[in-house]
């Protein structure tokens, strides 16, 4: 018998791990969501600003995707299999094929990992190593890549890498994501002049791993012209360029991939959270096929290849991506967010506006103005987030698919919390 009251059950506290996390800002429990709406036990709904941390860019249970994984379901199509080969895994791979890689004209091949991203992120880094032979990955300050070894290892976040328990993270050498200096700051002359110096100290690096917009960091965007940068430094020093389109890929910003405009062709591309298309576990890793050198088997797994994400994530293909239709739509969306980030960002002296596409938010300068922002929003009925070093960066990851009135209303309570968490009266009262 499960014991619910309007809070929630109480086994979440008497039995789930200390590890939990977003659950603590919304301490209530979900029981349905459609495209941008949650609804709680009490019936109570929510205007979802954080979609799965961008795993729901095209909302809550898209119909057209329920509707052909139940009728899979339904026809008893194989659920698991390993990495077989199955109709459902041979449908996504041709239309991935034909919609995303052939326009690009990408030759790589889709390696499929365990379902996390950070699964895509082990692998390719284990395969630019195997590709050079050298050790050392450059990561940039503030870059998120996962929670297990090699990747929390690219991570720069103090309080995830805690997490290790001082397991060694190494391997990795920490140069500045563009602005980590201050905007005068040349990070690319800096990071260029340190490997060319044979007295540096820095090895020869294996791999670049960057993310154009780095989602958890503190929505630090990196310009073209450092992107190219970055891809050309690659290219002289003989190493890989990992480009992590975890988070900003997915049409996020605007196009499939983030770096769409930047005239860059990265070698390995670790792809997951809205890659099924419906929140169902699925990475992958985009492979340049030349650096395609895994021996069968060397980097397994079991659960690599979801048949039931195989099915969504082609009907997402075909739904969003058959044409330019979506990404204009997000285009103008983003546009807006834009418009309005800016007008709410007045509210707070020296705030500053982050990121780009529909991957916006407002760095408040403090993580306590920021929790305070986000407290208020929930219980006015949006669920939004922060992200950054001290988390001082209210992020608003809305779904691609959100209706623009519901944009507009969410944005509303956003910019009624930022003026009550800044008014006088609040402070004094609290
Ligand atoms: C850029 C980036 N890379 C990797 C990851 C790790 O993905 P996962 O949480 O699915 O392991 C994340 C997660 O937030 C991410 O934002």
């Amino acid at each position: 018998m499960t014991t619910v009251t309007m809070a929630g059950s109480p086994v979440f506290d008497r039995r789930e791990s200390e590890a939990r996390s977003y659950c603590r800002s919304f301490p209530i429990t979900f029981t349905s969501a459609q495209n941008a709406t949650l609804t709680d036990i009490n019936g109570r709904t929510y205007i979802d600003f954080l979609a799965g941390c961008s795993s729901l860019n095209y909302g809550h249970n898209d119909p057209d995707m329920k509707a052909a994984l139940i009728d899979y379901i339904v026809h008893d199509g194989v659920a698991h299999g390993l990495d077989m080969q199955t109709e459902a895994k041979a449908a996504f791979i041709e239309t991935f094929e034909r919609l995303i890689l052939k326009p690009r004209g990408m030759d790589h091949k889709i390696m499929f990992t365990g379902p996390t991203g950070t699964n895509a992120v082990e692998a390719a880094m284990k395969l630019a190593r195997k590709v050079t032979g050298r050790q050392t990955i450059i990561a940039f300050t503030n870059g998120f890549h996962g929670m297990t070894l090699g990747a929390l290892g690219a991570t720069g976040n103090e309080a995830k890498r805690a997490g290790a328990g001082g397991a060694w993270l190494g391997d990795i050498a920490r140069m500045p994501y563009e602005g980590a200096f201050g905007p005068e700051a040349d990070t690319l002359a800096q990071i260029e002049t340190l490997l060319d110096n044979p007295s540096s100290g820095y090895d020869a690096p294996a791999a670049f791993i960057v993310e154009p917009v780095q989602g958890e960091g503190g929505l630090n965007a990196a310009s073209k012209t450092w992107m190219q940068g970055i891809a050309r430094l690659a290219k002289k020093h003989e190493a890989l360029l990992i480009v992590d389109d975890i988070q900003a890929g997915l049409g996020r910003t605007g196009s499939f991939f983030s770096f769409d405009d930047f005239g860059i062709e990265p070698d390995l591309i670790p792809l997951a959270k809205s890659l099924s298309g419906m929140g169902l576990p699925f990475a992958a890793l985009l492979i340049r096929s030349e650096h395609d050198i895994w021996k069968p088997a060397e980097h397994n797994g079991t659960f690599r290849g979801n048949n039931h994400a195989f099915v969504t994530a082609r009907v997402a293909l075909e739904k969003f991506w058959s044409d330019g239709a979506f990404a204009a739509v997000v285009r103008d969306k983003a546009h807006y967010l834009e418009k309005r980030l800016d007008a709410i960002r007045v509210h707070v002296a020296g705030s500053r506006l982050k990121g780009r596409g529909m991957m916006r938010g407002i760095d408040v300068g403090s993580g306590d103005l920021a929790a305070m922002i986000c407290a208020e929003c929930f219980r006015n009925g949006l669920i939004i987030e922060t992200s950054g070093a001290e988390d001082e960066v209210v992020k608003v990851l809305a779904p691609l698919t959100i209706p623009m009135k519901q944009f507009a209303a969410g944005l509303d309570i956003l910019e009624n919390a930022v003026v009550a968490a800044v008014s006088p009266n609040r402070i004094a009262a609290e």
